[in-house]
């Protein structure tokens, strides 16, 4: 039995997709009730703010994998998920990351490398996965005015391997399919790292319309981003964050997604293609 949590997200949804298609026993764990009988079969209705309703959804032997989205209460409540997984006899659980996770460190990167660490402890056995930025960011982030897309950022001329989610799922569909293996922690990257000025032009090609990217000073950034509601502080560190990115510390990529799966990942043209009516 596969265990899947965040299973109405970008990952989780795909993942779940995948599994049915190879007719794998699963169960899809979801926190809204619209979402059981929209994914159907075995789906259990559980919230990470109530540990213990996730812990009702796990079973001896199982294989997890533990998603879920940064917030005030995240590591207590993943913490508390893999104290849980551990008691109650749960093989291996497989946990969606972030690369450069590291505890302290700005945003969702400091709260995974505190959960990855308390995982590493646990004695579970466990994959922790270490993706890059999604291209799914760019749904949200590009918006189109009188026929141009534009977008912003802090992030210079520092490219980034971005990721399709679709390729993660895939990666965890692989781990959690075959014997359980030796804890690791696997970087996962896209095929190739792109400038944002680059993933303009990308974009302007395959959609056959221009999409500009827009790099702002760092504070410039974080007004923007206050003005669009997100809480002052987080806005700060998301500013201060793409600025990083800007010194090209994501600008390598791996093998891993075609290691574990036997193809290479999707290309950010791919992606564009595969998602050009979102954008209409
Ligand atoms: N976005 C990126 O570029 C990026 C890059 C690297 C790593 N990551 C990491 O990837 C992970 C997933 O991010 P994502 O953007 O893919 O998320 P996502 O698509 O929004 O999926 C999150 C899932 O978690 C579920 N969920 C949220 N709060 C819950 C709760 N209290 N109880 C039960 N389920 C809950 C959501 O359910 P609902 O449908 O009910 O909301 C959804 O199924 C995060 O840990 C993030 O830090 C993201």
């Amino acid at each position: 039995m596969i265990i899947v949590t965040g299973a109405t997200g970008r990952i989780g949804r795909a993942l779940v997709d995948r599994l049915d298609r190879h007719a794998v026993a699963r169960r899809a764990v979801v926190r809204q009730p619209r979402h059981v009988a929209e994914l159907g079969g075995d789906v259990t209705l559980a919230d990470f703010a109530d540990p213990r309703s996730i812990r009702a959804a796990l079973v001896p032997g199982a294989r997890l994998l533990l998603n879920g989205v940064p917030g005030p209460d995240f590591v207590h409540q993943q913490r508390s998920i893999i104290d849980l997984a551990a008691e109650a006899g749960v093989a291996q659980l497989v946990k969606i990351s972030v690369r450069g996770a590291a505890p302290g460190a700005l945003l969702a990167q400091g709260q995974h490398g505190e959960i990855d660490d308390h995982l590493r402890a646990s004695g579970l056995p466990y994959l922790i996965l270490q993706p890059v930025g999604f291209m799914q960011n760019l749904l949200p982030e590009v918006s189109f005015t009188d026929g141009e897309g534009r977008f912003y950022g802090s992030y210079g001329s520092g490219p980034v391997g971005y990721l399709d989610a679709r390729d993660i799922a895939d990666v965890a569909a692989a781990l959690l399919t075959r014997p359980v293996e030796a804890n690791a922690t696997l970087t996962l990257t896209g095929p190739e790292a792109y400038t944002h000025q680059e993933v303009a032009e990308t974009m302007t090609a395959v959609l056959g319309r221009p999409v500009h990217y827009v790099d702002l000073p760092v504070a410039a950034m974080a007004q923007r981003l206050r003005a669009a509601g997100l809480p002052p502080a987080f806005a700060d560190d998301l500013a201060r964050l793409m600025r990083d990115v800007g010194d090209g510390r994501w600008a390598d990529t791996t093998d891993t997604v075609q290691a574990i799966t036997g193809r290479p990942p999707r290309t950010l043209a791919t992606f564009i293609a595969d998602h050009a009516t979102s954008w209409t």
